[in-house]
C-alpha cells in the first residue's frame, strides 16, 4: 500500500489545492480529514466530495462539535479563558481537537505524516504542530503552504491549470477562522489598524448600535458548566449555538484588537464570539459569588497562565494540564443562576443566587438585623497597619 498523509481540509482553496501539492511533493496519497467544530456555512457533504474532486484517495468527515463544545470549551469558561485579557481564543481551541482527529485518522490508517493548510507567519502552526508532537510523537507534520512557499496567486493558478471545483473564494479579502465559540477575521483593510471595522466583518453579531429591546435570561450553572437556559436543560454544545442566536443578536461579544502572536508579529484581528463573552460574564459572577477571595483572587493568575498556555499550543502539555485540576477544584461550588441583561453589545449581570454562596445578608446589611460586629474593625486594622506603620517610622528617621 502507497504511504499515506491525513491532512487537515477545509474546503477552501488552500486545503484543496493543498491535496496536489502534497501528493506531488511527498508521492503519497492523500486523505483528507474535514472537522466539524461547528463552523457553520457549507454543508459537511460537500466539502467531503471536493476533496475527493481535488484528488484525495479517501475524504473523511468528522462531527467533533460536541466534544468540541464539552471538552475544550467547557475547560476554557471553567477559565474564562481570555488571551490578554481579550481574545477567547477561538481558533486556539479548535486545533487541539483537530489535531487529535488528525493523529487519531493517521494512526488508523498506518499514515506516517499529517498535513495542514496554515502559513509559515501565525499561530496555527504552532498549534498543530505542537499537539500532533504531544500526542503522536512519531507522526511527521507538514504543511504545504509554508513549506513549499506557495502563494495565493500560485494557489489560484494551480486550480485553474487543474479545474480543481473551487469555488471563487479568490475574492475574498481576509482569512477567516470561525467554529462555534466564534470568529475570527483578518488580513484586507483590516491590516491598517487605524481602519474601524465595517458591519460587512461580521456574522454572528448584529449591529450593537441599532436599537433592540433587551433580552433578559437566566443561565443556571453547576460547578462551573452552564446547565440550563430560562430553567430548560441543555447540553454544552446547545447552551453555545442558544447563546450565539441570543446574545448575537444584540452584538455582544465584537473585539477589535491587536495581538501579539506566539511568532513575534503583532496582528490587528476583529472577533465575534456571543456566546463565549456572555457565559464568561456570567461565570465570573457567579465565582464572585461562590469563591473565596484568596481563591478567585489566585484563580485569576492562573486564568491568565492557562490562556497563554492555550493560545501558544500547549494544550496537551504537562502544566496544562495540571492548572486543570487546581481550575476543576475551583469550581465545586461555582452553581448557581446567574441573570444577564442583553443590549447594545453588552451582555450585564443583573442578577445572581446560589445555593452554594458565601454573600451572607447578615453580615452585608447595613439594616437592623446586622450581625457583623463592627467594633472588630477597630483592633483589626491597628494590627493589619502595624506594619506599614513601623516602616514608616523607620523611612521617617532614615530621611
Ligand atoms: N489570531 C487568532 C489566533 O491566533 C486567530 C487566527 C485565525 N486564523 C485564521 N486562519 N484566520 O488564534
Amino acid at each position: 500500500m502507497a504511504e499515506r498523509v491525513v491532512l487537515a481540509y477545509s474546503g477552501g482553496l488552500d486545503t484543496s489545492v493543498g491535496i496536489g501539492w502534497l501528493k506531488d511533493a511527498t508521492g503519497k496519497e492523500v486523505v483528507a480529514l474535514a472537522v466539524d467544530v461547528g463552523q457553520g456555512g457549507e454543508d459537511m457533504d460537500d466539502i467531503r466530495q471536493r476533496a475527493l474532486d481535488c484528488g484525495a484517495v479517501e475524504s473523511i468527515v468528522v462531527d467533533a462539535k460536541e466534544e468540541f463544545a464539552a471538552d475544550y470549551l467547557m475547560p476554557a469558561l471553567k477559565a474564562n479563558a481570555l488571551y490578554q485579557k481579550r481574545y477567547p481564543l477561538v481558533s486556539a481551541l479548535s486545533r487541539p481537537v483537530i489535531a487529535r482527529h488528525l493523529a487519531l485518522t493517521a494512526k488508523s490508517l498506518g499514515a506516517d505524516t499529517v498535513a495542514h493548510g496554515c502559513t509559515g507567519k501565525g499561530n496555527d502552526q504552532v498549534r498543530f504542530e505542537a499537539a500532533i508532537a504531544a500526542l503522536a510523537p512519531n507522526l511527521k507534520s507538514v504543511a504545504p503552504v509554508r513549506d513549499l512557499a506557495l502563494t495565493r496567486d500560485k494557489a489560484i493558478l494551480y486550480a485553474e491549470e487543474h479545474n480543481l471545483p473551487i469555488r471563487q473564494s479568490a475574492k475574498n479579502p481576509y482569512s477567516i477562522d470561525k467554529n462555534v465559540w466564534g470568529r475570527a477575521v483578518e488580513t484586507g483593510f483590516l491590516e491598517d489598524p487605524w481602519n474601524a471595522p465595517i458591519e460587512d466583518l461580521y456574522e454572528y453579531t448584529q449591529n450593537p448600535d441599532v436599537l433592540r429591546d433587551a433580552d433578559e435570561i437566566t443561565i443556571t450553572f453547576e460547578r462551573g458548566i452552564p446547565v440550563a437556559i430560562d430553567g430548560v436543560s441543555y447540553g454544552p454544545l446547545q447552551i453555545i449555538q442558544q447563546l450565539n442566536a441570543l446574545a448575537g443578536k444584540h452584538g455582544v461579544g465584537r473585539i477589535d484588537v491587536v495581538e501579539d502572536r506566539l511568532i513575534g508579529i503583532k496582528s490587528r484581528e476583529v472577533y465575534e464570539a456571543p456566546a463565549a463573552m456572555a457565559l464568561i460574564a456570567a461565570h465570573e459572577a457567579l465565582e464572585s459569588l461562590t469563591m473565596e477571595r484568596d481563591v478567585n483572587r489566585y484563580k485569576r493568575g492562573v486564568e491568565a497562565e492557562w490562556s497563554n498556555l492555550v493560545y501558544d499550543g500547549l494544550w496537551y502539555s504537562g502544566l496544562k494540564r495540571s492548572l486543570d485540576v487546581f481550575i476543576d477544584d475551583t469550581q465545586r461550588y461555582v452553581s448557581g443562576d446567574i441573570r444577564l441583561k442583553l443590549q447594545g453589545g453588552r451582555a450585564v449581570v443583573t442578577g445572581q443566587q446560589s445555593k452554594t454562596s458565601l454573600y451572607d445578608f447578615d453580615l452585608a446589611t447595613y439594616d437592623t438585623g446586622d450581625t457583623f460586629d463592627q467594633s472588630l474593625s477597630k483592633g483589626f486594622i491597628e494590627i493589619w497597619s502595624l506594619p506599614s506603620k513601623i516602616s514608616a517610622r523607620r523611612d521617617a528617621a532614615s530621611l
